[in-house]
Formats: C-alpha cells, sequence, structure tokens
C-alpha cells in the first residue's frame, strides 16, 4: 500500500488517512488502490466496526489528482479501475463510515462524504466540486444521490455551478453532520467513531441497512456517469482545464 494512505486500529476504529500534504491530498491512482484496500480490510476484520476517514491539517483531499486527468485525457485511456475499486467500497460498504474534514474537500473528496454515515468538518472547511469548470459531470452516483440529500437547487449549485459551500452551509445542505473548531476536529470525529464501534454490531448494521435503503440504484448510476466521464476526459474542454492547471504550476514555478 502506498505510504499516503496510512492505516491503524484502535478500539475497533480503522482509521485511514489521507496523507499527501504537500498536493493538499490530492488522490492518484496508486491512493484509491490503498483507500479500496483499507476498505477492504473492514469488511473482512470482525474486530473492525467503524472506518473513520481523515486528512491532514488544511486538507481533507483537493480531488483527483488532475496530472492523471491529464495522462488519462491525452491517452484516453484510464490508469486503472483503482478510482472505481474505491468509490463501490464506500458505497457499498457494510459497516458504518465516519469522516474528519478539515480544509478542502473538493471534487471525490465531496462527493465521498455523500456516501459516509456521520461527517464531522472543522469551521474552516470549504467544499467544491469544479466538475463542470474542469468539463467533467458528477461522480460516485452524486447526480442521484446529491439531490436526494440536498435537494434540486442546492445539487445544481453544488456539481454543476461548482458553488463552494463553507461548512455551515454544507451541514445545512445536509452532507456534513456537526461543525466543530480545527483543533477539536480530530478528536471529535474520533469520539464519534469510538461510539458507533461501542454499540451492538448486529443492531447496529440492520438499523444503517435500512436507513441507507438500497444501494444498486447508486452504483447504477455511478456505471452511467463513468461510461459518460470515458468521453468527457478526452474532450476538448476537459484536455483545456486540466492544461491551464498544470500550466499554473509550472508558472508559479517559473
Ligand atoms: N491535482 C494535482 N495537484 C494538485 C491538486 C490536484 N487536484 N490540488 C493541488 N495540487 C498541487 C498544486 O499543483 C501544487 O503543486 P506544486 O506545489 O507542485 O505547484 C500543490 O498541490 C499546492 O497547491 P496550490 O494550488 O499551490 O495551493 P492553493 O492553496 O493555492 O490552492 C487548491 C489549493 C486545492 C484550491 C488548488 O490547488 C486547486 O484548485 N486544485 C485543483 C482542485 C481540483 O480541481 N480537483 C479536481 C476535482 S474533480
Amino acid at each position: 500500500m502506498t505510504a499516503e494512505i496510512e492505516t491503524s486500529v484502535d478500539a475497533g476504529v480503522l482509521s485511514i488517512r489521507i496523507n499527501r500534504p504537500e498536493k493538499k491530498n490530492a488522490l492518484t491512482a496508486a491512493m484509491y488502490a490503498g483507500l479500496a484496500s483499507a476498505l477492504d480490510q473492514a469488511m473482512d476484520n470482525d474486530g473492525i466496526r467503524c472506518t473513520l476517514l481523515l486528512g491532514v491539517p488544511g486538507a481533507f483531499t483537493s480531488g483527483n489528482d488532475i496530472g492523471d486527468f491529464l495522462k488519462m485525457a491525452m491517452s484516453g485511456q484510464r490508469e486503472s479501475n483503482a478510482v472505481f475499486d474505491f468509490l463501490e467500497r464506500i458505497i457499498m460498504a457494510k459497516k458504518p463510515v465516519v469522516a474528519g474534514v478539515d480544509g478542502l474537500a473538493i471534487g471525490v473528496g465531496v462527493t465521498m462524504l455523500m456516501h459516509c454515515d456521520h461527517v464531522i468538518a472543522s469551521d474552516r472547511s470549504t467544499f467544491k466540486t469544479p466538475f463542470v469548470e474542469l468539463g467533467l459531470l458528477p461522480e460516485a452516483g452524486s447526480s442521484l444521490i446529491g439531490p436526494q440529500i440536498m435537494g434540486h437547487h442546492r445539487a445544481f449549485a453544488m456539481l454543476a455551478m461548482g458553488e463552494t459551500f463553507s461548512a455551515e452551509d454544507a451541514r445545512a445542505a445536509g452532507i456534513v453532520s456537526h461543525v466543530t473548531a480545527p483543533d477539536a476536529l480530530e478528536e471529535r470525529a474520533i469520539s464519534a467513531a469510538r461510539s458507533i464501534a461501542a454499540k451492538p454490531p448486529e443492531a447496529l448494521a440492520q438499523s444503517r441497512d435500512l436507513i441507507r435503503g438500497d444501494r444498486t440504484p447508486v452504483l447504477e448510476r455511478m456505471q452511467e456517469e463513468a461510461e459518460l466521464w470515458k468521453a468527457r476526459l478526452t474532450s476538448d474542454e476537459a484536455r483545456q482545464a486540466f492544461m491551464a492547471f498544470m500550466q499554473r504550476g509550472q508558472k508559479k514555478a517559473g
């Protein structure tokens, strides 16, 4: 597993930390594979009763690595199915997933939260899905589940207009459970995960299954989105947006 995905187990909680601070926790194919494998660990290990997703101070994740996007846009091929493997696992996770968000949550850093059961965010966090700006479209089944959670207008503002939501906006929209101070974030997220892990597991699992309902339509929508993505990734709109981002980095360095 890549060193940029760190895992540890304590008190029945599997903590998964995204740790690539120099790139604001942008996710590469190897990191998605690490996330997928960590979620497999949660599924297979009876001692794990809850999963906790964390980032680094100031960055939960800035979303998919745009350099990887550009490679895919130029080659016309996905480097691997790792993104899909991760998303499928989080959508179908059999055990509760908690997230602790401090700072940037962009793209998949927002859509993955829609599949979590409990999300604590620091008050300085921001939530943005610039899919359309990048010539892309919503992923991770968010085009289905987003409007179900937030209502059409807020989902359109977030997923199509790419508006930035504050932590309070995200809480009001229903993708964040509680907002807290940055220095209390991790303690609060760990405490929530531990309290979930301490509950009677069978009763909790049955309750969660009923609350979440059938996930098949979400998986089907994710497949549909993925088919459209293939074409969008190689579109002129997307190529131009990816190149503009990469050149912005070079300009800053020069
Ligand atoms: N993919 C690849 N690299 C990324 C990245 C991403 N998603 N997000 C940040 N980085 C890199 C930057 O290129 C920069 O690298 P460098 O130091 O080698 O130049 C480094 O991380 C720090 O980012 P920087 O842009 O300097 O920080 P910032 O605070 O000014 O802005 C963001 C942070 C996240 C707002 C900005 O980097 C950004 O918009 N990233 C793209 C987010 C995105 O569109 N994700 C895809 C969603 S589908």
